[in-house]
């Protein structure tokens, strides 16, 4: 789909991914309008944009209340906003089909109440579970997620689909690897920093030594993947897979941290996890996607895990100090 899309509503603007995309579109010459609730976003991240004419926050909560009328006049949806703690579920059953699952059908039906065409959501490689096949490409099964939060994001996207052919919308579900850079809000890397900060001489890990090995990926490359992506859909739907090229162990995160922090002799605290060294029930241990089909629409990743996260960690510091 030509990404002609002059207004645009965006989910979860103030947040990590949110706030890069709301960057990204302004400068592109979109008008945004960004409904958060800022349950985890931070008013600091959009702030530069609050003077801009053509960028307007509505704080609104898309679980409890009616925002169709935010969607008067746009072209497309950047569905972001959700409750992106994987662990969390394993405690709450409820989360995240409230924020996830109930929240992107509360999204489709104002879409289709005010006739708005496109959607681009923020999906997950967690989708996949446990994955036999890797690097994991879009078009692996069967799909047995291992987290409620994978679940919710695999009923997001069937959802998605059922709309797009039902109601004749268009769509692309992009399932990223773990997201990295400034603004984090959560994740590894976001986890090391902070503690770090709080004990410069020993770190907490969850997990068994060397811990899982995934694959990170730079907000960057996120962002311009969901533009590229967007800009080719074919057909009604398409999922589309981002991340980076290779995957790095917990080890070595916390090695770059340290370096990165200027720390050295840590002591290393492995909590040993659960289920033979996850770091938490829902952990996947072993994840990198194949990313092929988004490289032949004319996607390259700028980063590889170990630089994402090198130049992820530098950025936290430098905000935090
Ligand atoms: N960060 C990653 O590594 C990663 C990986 C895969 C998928 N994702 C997905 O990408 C999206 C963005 O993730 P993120 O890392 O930027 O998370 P984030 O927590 O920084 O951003 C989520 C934003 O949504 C807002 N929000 C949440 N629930 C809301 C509600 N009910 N109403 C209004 N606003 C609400 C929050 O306040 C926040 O600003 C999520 O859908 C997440 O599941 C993230």
């Amino acid at each position: 789909m030509k990404m002609k899309d002059n207004r645009v509503l965006l989910t979860g603007g103030a947040g990590f991914i949110g706030s890069h995309l709301a960057d990204k579109l302004i400068e592109m010459g979109k008008s945004v309008v960004c409904i958060d609730n800022f349950s985890s976003g931070n008013m600091e991240y959009i702030d530069h944009l609050m003077s801009n004419p053509r960028f307007t926050l509505i704080r609104a909560d898309l679980f409890k209340e009616d925002f169709t009328e935010a969607l008067r006049d746009c072209d497309c949806v950047f569905h972001v906003a959700a409750n992106p703690d994987v662990r969390l579920g394993a405690d709450d059953t409820r989360i995240h089909l409230n924020q996830n699952v109930t929240v992107t059908h509360n999204v489709l039906e104002a879409m289709r109440k005010k006739d708005v065409e496109g959607i681009l959501f923020t999906s997950t490689s967690t989708v996949y579970g446990e994955a036999s096949v890797i690097p994991t490409p879009e078009d692996y099964g069967p799909l047995e997620p291992i987290s409620l939060y994978g679940s919710s994001k695999l009923a997001c996207d069937a959802l998605i689909s059922a709309y797009c052919h039902t109601f004749g919308m268009k769509a692309t579900s992009f399932r990223f690897a773990n997201v990295v850079g400034p603004r984090s809000t959560h994740g590894v890397t976001y986890d090391f920093v902070h503690k770090l900060r709080k004990d410069p001489q020993s770190l907490e890990i969850l997990g068994k030594e060397p811990g899982t090995q995934k694959s990170y990926c730079h907000i960057d490359d996120c962002v311009s993947g969901m533009i590229i992506g967007w800009g080719s859909l074919e057909g009604r739907f398409e999922a589309f897979n981002i991340g980076s090229d290779d995957s790095i162990f917990v080890k070595q995160i916390a090695d770059i941290v340290c370096e990165e922090m200027d720390l050295e002799n840590v002591k290393y605290l492995w909590t040993g996890g659960v289920d033979d060294g996850r770091g938490w029930r829902g952990d996947v241990r072993t994840m990198l996607l194949a990313s092929d089909l988004l490289k032949g629409r004319g996607w390259s990743p700028l980063y590889n895990s170990e630089d994402a996260i090198r130049e992820a960690a530098r950025c936290m510091v430098q905000e935090i100090s």
